[in-house]
């Protein structure tokens, strides 16, 4: 097969921020090849896509974490020395504690606090003139995780922490004040956290052993010592920040609900016979599982991961040098027409009887997570999904004219309205 080098060609990053989701798969198929060379950041980089790149993306081996991510979603999105940049052993032993904060137990809990504060807030959406959604999940997903995570949260701080924890991984991307905004509420969230860790190492406050806060205070590194007070308080903020980010597809949910109201029906009738997550006894998938994983298919999140070359290596016929930065495209594998049909489609029912795959169908990342830095929240985010698509479902509300464009300019993309709604005074 003939190899192509990297040619010199001109900087690609206005255009991969103008439209930074179809970037890599538009350039891909333009080319007729599943990776091309391009230059992002005024330096060479590769762009993957498909179920083979992602494959071979995840072999510690052959590409590395450490210095992929620019410096400035560092600083904002993920914080240093975080899991996101650690490989091989390190990463495993590391990511070994997020894996454990996950059980079907603890993922339970975080739901039925979520569901709880759900309903509390919508106790109060009665008679608004506007209930803008997006931003009230964000304050229920704010309050049930910092109390899931045992981090302490006073009611009047509450407003506050969840602007921080949001600008975090709304921010982060951004150019000008809102990425400086980013970096402010970095700044304070580590402050946060790192007090929260250092009461717990003091003994003046004792979260129960399956927390988030008392498993990453008291986590030991393979040489036996406790991480120091930033790093613990970086990998706390892994957990509290992305449950607050779930709010992005809890808003791509009440716009799907909208847009497609046979879903909204099926919902609120499988709620309304008691609905659970447990398969039906023969074997049917409940309706509020298929949409939840629809929602994470079709709706924009993260466009794509990166990693770099640990040496000399071809891909698809393409060589690419050592330490060269490869993006692999998410949102492409998702919408590819090869994988899925109709891809630009809402159609939960394509995962009836789906047959899982770890590489093709990738929102939060690709592989196995216990291996790969696949995201561990992946049950979390299906749960709540599911959860706050199953009681919106049921909820007796009016959708106003508004502008529910979804804004594929900005990472991460969401409806332009936010999702606004009236609840009317007297529904039950
Ligand atoms: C990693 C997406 C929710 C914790 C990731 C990655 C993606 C992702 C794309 C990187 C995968 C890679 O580098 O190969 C998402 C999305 C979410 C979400 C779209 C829903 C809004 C969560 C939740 C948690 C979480 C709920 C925890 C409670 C993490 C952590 C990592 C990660 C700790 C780093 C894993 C590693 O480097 O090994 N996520 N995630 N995420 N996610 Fe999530």
């Amino acid at each position: 097969m003939a190899r192509r080098s990297e040619g010199a060609v001109w900087d690609r990053t206005a255009a991969l921020l103008r439209d930074p989701y179809r970037f890599i798969l538009r350039g891909c198929r333009r080319r007729g090849a599943d990776a091309f060379a391009t230059r992002l950041l005024l330096e060479p980089a590769v762009c993957v896509t498909g179920p083979h790149a992602a494959a071979v993306f995840q072999d510690h081996g052959r590409f590395t974490r450490h210095r992929a991510v620019p410096r400035r979603i560092n600083r904002t999105l993920f914080g240093r020395g975080g899991v996101q940049g650690l490989d091989g052993a390190e990463h495993g032993h590391r990511k070994s504690v997020f894996l454990a904060l996950m059980s079907p137990e603890r993922v339970a809990e975080l739901t039925a606090l979520v569901e709880r504060e759900f309903d509390c807030a919508a106790e109060g959406w009665r008679g608004r003139r506007k209930v803008v959604l997006y931003d009230e999940f964000r304050a229920v997903l704010t309050r049930a995780v910092c109390t899931w995570a045992g981090v302490p949260l006073v009611t009047a701080d509450a407003d506050r922490r969840t602007a921080q924890l949001t600008a975090l991984y709304d921010y982060a991307a951004r150019v000008g004040p809102r990425h400086w905004r980013s970096r402010l509420a970095r700044r304070a969230a580590e402050d946060w956290a790192a007090d929260v860790v250092g009461r717990i190492r003091a003994g003046r406050i004792e979260p129960p052993e399956d927390t988030a806060a008392h498993a990453l205070a008291w986590h030991r590194e393979p040489d036996g010592g406790l991480l120091d007070e930033h790093t613990a308080a970086v990998e706390l903020l892994n957990v509290v920040r992305p449950v607050v980010a779930v709010s992005v597809y809890l808003a791509f949910a009440a716009h799907a609900l909208h847009r497609h109201p046979r879903w909204r029906c099926e919902l609120a009738a499988e709620a309304a016979a008691g609905g659970t997550d447990e398969a039906a006894a023969d074997g049917a998938v409940p309706a509020a599982e298929l949409f939840a994983q629809e929602v994470r298919r079709h709706y924009p999140f993260f466009p794509f991961v990166a990693a770099r070359a640990r040496h000399d290596m071809v891909l698809h016929g393409l060589r690419i040098a050592r330490g060269r930065r490869v993006l692999l495209d998410l949102y492409g594998i998702n919408h590819d027409p090869l994988l899925w049909e109709a891809p630009d489609d809402f159609r939960p029912e394509r995962f009836r009887g789906w047959r899982w795959n770890l590489y093709d169908f990738v929102p939060q990342g690709a592989g196995d997570p216990a291996t790969s830095h696949r995201c561990p929240g992946e049950p979390i985010t299906v749960s709540l999904i599911k959860a706050v698509s199953r009681r919106l479902s049921r909820l007796d509300y009016e959708v106003p004219e508004q502008d529910f464009t979804v804004d594929m300019g900005r990472v991460p993309a969401l409806p332009r309205s936010r999702c606004v709604i009236r609840v009317p005074e007297a529904s039950t």
